[in-house]
This record gives structure tokens, C-alpha cells and sequence, in this order.
């Protein structure tokens, strides 16, 4: 005995315009499918079954799900695609039915729905609509008792005017659901199998269905084109934004701030300016101060360190005490020790920075490895690729590289040296010792300027 989640996901999702799978489709950067299947994850022994279809290959390449993937070949309906699932439906199971594109239901809510299957009676989650047009009506009788749904194409006039509409989401006993959906016929509109149907029969079994409803309408709304993905994205990162708030987080515009992955850890006091993305696995210490219009991908940001304005940064290491920006762009492979400085327009990649060391303008850091305490000036660049192959620059700690230097990699910058201004460096530098490699200045003293000729 055990709850079996199905998941519908096999349909073409035509309006959404799109040569990607419409489950594929993403919230908050999450793929809608895996939206639900993480709701389903979060939910003690429910086992998720997913039935796909449309675009196969590649929703089974991009969902994390362990569980049973069971292919709908033809789209019959959707009776037809719980009848898939059948084979792995014991009759003393609780099956919960779900959709792919509906992710934002919530655990709470499943939890509500799936008491009554467990019962051994349906539970329905139902919403009062003003604008019920093309969902299915949940009809109920004079005492309140649900009789039946009628989808929007087979209703009369009358049946049309009812408000409440089927969200699709319900719980079944197992043993029930195989036998009603070996009786399901096609006898509609649209030729269809009905998994709605089954209402209908639950009633002429005896079988009391209890509905259960939702305060936000985000939860039961399903994607079915752009408009509505756009629309759940929001209420999806406004629920993200209140959940940070209460974890006390200081969002200094919430409408203004997008989560689109997760944040694994996060420490106290952290200030985040307007217009900052999050993406992917984001960790963020205590008392960080994110400045405006910032992303942030995949990092770590250590504690109290503060990035300036218009910084993007990706899979980055940023330790304590450092400070970022603004227009600083920290590419992957960039980690930095504490208290480090980087400044305005300076880009760096692949790169170990120690403690303490300053990078603080227009400057390219890339395959480094810099010690502690380390200046380097503005303009320099590490001269990294020849064209063909990468080429790794060590600068010790101490070193003071002087502003507009190349270090030509690979090469060496010894403890302590100090590189004139203007060098171009293609030989290791000698430790504590002055190195330059400049022309010599000279000035002509007859020299004119030249004069437009007339
Ligand atoms: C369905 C319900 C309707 C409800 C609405 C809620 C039926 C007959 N109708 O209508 O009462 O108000 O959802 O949104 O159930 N799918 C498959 N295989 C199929 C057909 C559909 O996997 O053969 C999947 C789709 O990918 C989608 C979901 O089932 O995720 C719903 O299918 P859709 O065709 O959108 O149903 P609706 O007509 O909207
Ligand atoms: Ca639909």
C-alpha cells in the first residue's frame, strides 16, 4: 500500500508557440515538471510516476526524476494517460493525480486532497472562478453533493454558467481508479478519453468525492501559453521573495528581485539592492550587501562582503570580508581569499587570489594564481592565451605590479618585486627587486606639430 503520484505531462502544449516541450518550459529557472515533482519529493513515501510523451527524449534528459518515466504514445485524453499508469497501480495504492504544468501546487495542499483517497473515497480540488470559461465545471447537486464534471465543450448553457471549475488535481483509491478506467468510453465532443468522467461514476459507486479548495489561484493555474508563464513567474518570485523575507532577509524592492534556482545557505543580515537575479545554487554568508542590478550564479559569497553595483558573477568563490565592483565580472574558476578588492571594470577567470590583494581597476586576471597582499595596478593584463594553448601567470605574495603591465604567461612574479608601469613582462621577475621593460623617454626639441594644410 502505497501513494503513487502521477504526473501528466505528455500533451504538445501548442500555444505555448515553442519547439520546446511545454513541461521543459521554466519558473524561477526550474523546468515546470520538475516544479511538481520536487512538490511530490517534498512529501513522505509518494512515489512519482510521470507520463510523457511530447518531446520524449529530451524531457527525460532534463528532469532529475528516479522514478517510473511511462510513455503515452498517442494523446488520447487524459483518461487515457492515467490508464498508462495502471500497470504500476496496486489496488490498495492511493493514487494522486497531478498535471506538469501546474507547478506552483503546494504540498499542504496535496496533502489535503490525498486524506480523502486514503479514506478510500475522492478527494477533488476544486476553485471558484469568475471567469470559469474552458475549464471543466464541477456540477453538484441542490445539497451541495458534486454529481459530475462537464468539460467546457460538452456543457449546456446552464451547466456553463457554474463557477467552480475541476483544477484536474485529485486523489483515487487504486482499486477504484483501475476499475473506472477500464469502464471510461469516449462519448464526447471531442472523442477523448475523460479521466473527469470518473466523477461521474464514483457517485453511481456510492462513492463520496470531497472537494478541497485554494486561497491563491497561482497554485491551480496551469501553463498552457506564454502569457500564463509569465504571470505564474511572478506570483512564483513574489513567493520566493516572502520566503526570504521571513528567513529576514532585507529585499529592498521584492518585485524587483529573481530567484531562478535556489539559495543553499544563507546567513543573517543580508541587504539585496533592486533588480538582483540569483540563478542556479547561490550561497550567501552574513551581513553581505548585494548592490543593484547584480547577477549571481553558482557562487559562494563569504560573509560581510560587499558587491557594488552592475557586478555579475559566476561560479565564483568570494571570501569574507571582500569587496566587489562595481562592474566587476568574476568568471568561473575565480576564487577569492579574504578581504580581496576588486574594482570597476575588471574581469577575471580562473584565478586564485589571496588574502588581502587589490585588483581594483581595468584590468584582465585570467589563469592566475596571486598571493597575499598583492597590488596590481590598472590595465594589467595577463597575457594568458597564445592562440593556440592557455599559459598560467604566479605573482608572489607582496608584489606590486605597476599600472598598464602584460605579463606575458608563462611567467613568474617573484615575492615582494615591484613591476614599473607601462612593462611588458616575458621573463620571470627576480623577488624584491624593481623590474621594468619600457622604452626609454626621450623629447625633441625642434619639433613642431603638423598644420592643416590650407
Ligand atoms: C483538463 C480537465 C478539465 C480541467 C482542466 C484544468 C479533462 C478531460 N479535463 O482539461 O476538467 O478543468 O484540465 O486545467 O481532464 N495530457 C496528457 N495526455 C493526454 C491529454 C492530456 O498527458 O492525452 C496532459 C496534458 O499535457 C496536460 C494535462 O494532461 O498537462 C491536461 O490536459 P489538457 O488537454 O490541457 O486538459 P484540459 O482540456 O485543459
Ligand atoms: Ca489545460
Amino acid at each position: 500500500m502505497s501513494i503513487k503520484a502521477v504526473i501528466l505531462a505528455a500533451g504538445k502544449g501548442t500555444r505555448m508557440r515553442s519547439s520546446k516541450p511545454k513541461v521543459l518550459h521554466e519558473i524561477g529557472g526550474i523546468p515546470l515538471l520538475q516544479h511538481v515533482l520536487n512538490t511530490v519529493k517534498q512529501m513522505d513515501d509518494a512515489e512519482a510516476l510521470v507520463i510523457y510523451g511530447h518531446g520524449g527524449d529530451q524531457v527525460i534528459e532534463t528532469i532529475d526524476h528516479d522514478g517510473e518515466w511511462v510513455e503515452q504514445r498517442e494523446q488520447r485524453g487524459t483518461g487515457h494517460a492515467v490508464q498508462q499508469a495502471l500497470p504500476f497501480v496496486d489496488t490498495d495504492d492511493t493514487v494522486l493525480i497531478l498535471y506538469g504544468d501546474v507547478p506552483l501546487i503546494q504540498q499542504e495542499t496535496l496533502n489535503k486532497v490525498l486524506h480523502h483517497g486514503k479514506n478510500n473515497e475522492v478527494g477533488l480540488l476544486i476553485f471558484n472562478m469568475d471567469d470559469p470559461t474552458g475549464y471543466g465545471r464541477v456540477i453538484c447537486d441542490h445539497n451541495g453533493n458534486v454529481q459530475k464534471i462537464v468539460e467546457q465543450k460538452d456543457a449546456t448553457d446552464h451547466e456553463l454558467q457554474c463557477q467552480s471549475i475541476n483544477s484536474g488535481i485529485m486523489s483515487v483509491p487504486g482499486g477504484k481508479l483501475h476499475q473506472w478506467l477500464t469502464d471510461l468510453k469516449p462519448n464526447n465532443v471531442q472523442g477523448e478519453y475523460y479521466l473527469t468522467d470518473i466523477i461521474h461514476m464514483a457517485v453511481k459507486d456510492g462513492v463520496k468525492v470531497n472537494t478541497e479548495s485554494v486561497m491563491d489561484e497561482a497554485e491551480i493555474t496551469g501553463v498552457n501559453d506564454k502569457m500564463q508563464l509569465a504571470q505564474l513567474e511572478r506570483a512564483y518570485q513574489q513567493r520566493c521573495a516572502e520566503q526570504l523575507m521571513q528567513q529576514g532577509v532585507t529585499l529592498l524592492d521584492p518585485q524587483r528581485f529573481d530567484l531562478r534556482g535556489c539559495i543553499t545557505d544563507l546567513g543573517q543580515d543580508v541587504c539585496i539592492d533592486v533588480n538582483v537575479i540569483l540563478e542556479g545554487k547561490v550561497l550567501i554568508g552574513q551581513h553581505v550587501r548585494i548592490g543593484a542590478n547584480c547577477i549571481i550564479k553558482n557562487s559562494t559569497i563569504g560573509d560581510h562582503v560587499e558587491i557594488l553595483p552592475n557586478s555579475v558573477i559566476e561560479d565564483a568563490e568570494v571570501g569574507a570580508n571582500c569587496v566587489i565592483g562595481p562592474f566587476a565580472r568574476l568568471r568561473p574558476g575565480t576564487v577569492l581569499g579574504e578581504k580581496v578588492k576588486i574594482g570597476n571594470f575588471v574581469e577575471t577567470k580562473n584565478v586564485n587570489i589571496n588574502a588581502a590583494s587589490k585588483v581594483n581597476h581595468l584590468s584582465y586576471i585570467g589563469d592566475a594564481t596571486i598571493g597575499a597582499n598583492v597590488n596590481v595596478g590598472a590595465g594589467t593584463i595577463t597575457c594568458n592565451y597564445d592562440g593556440a594553448n592557455k599559459h598560467h601567470t604566479t605573482i608572489k605574495d607582496g608584489a606590486f605590479i605597476g599600472s598598464d603591465t602584460q605579463l606575458v604567461a608563462p611567467v613568474v612574479v617573484g615575492e615582494n618585486a615591484t613591476i614599473a608601469a607601462g612593462s611588458t613582462i616575458t621573463r620571470d621577475a627576480p623577488d624584491a627587486q624593481l623590474t621594468l621593460s619600457r622604452v626609454h623617454q626621450f623629447s625633441k626639441d625642434n619639433w613642431k606639430r603638423p598644420k592643416k594644410k590650407s
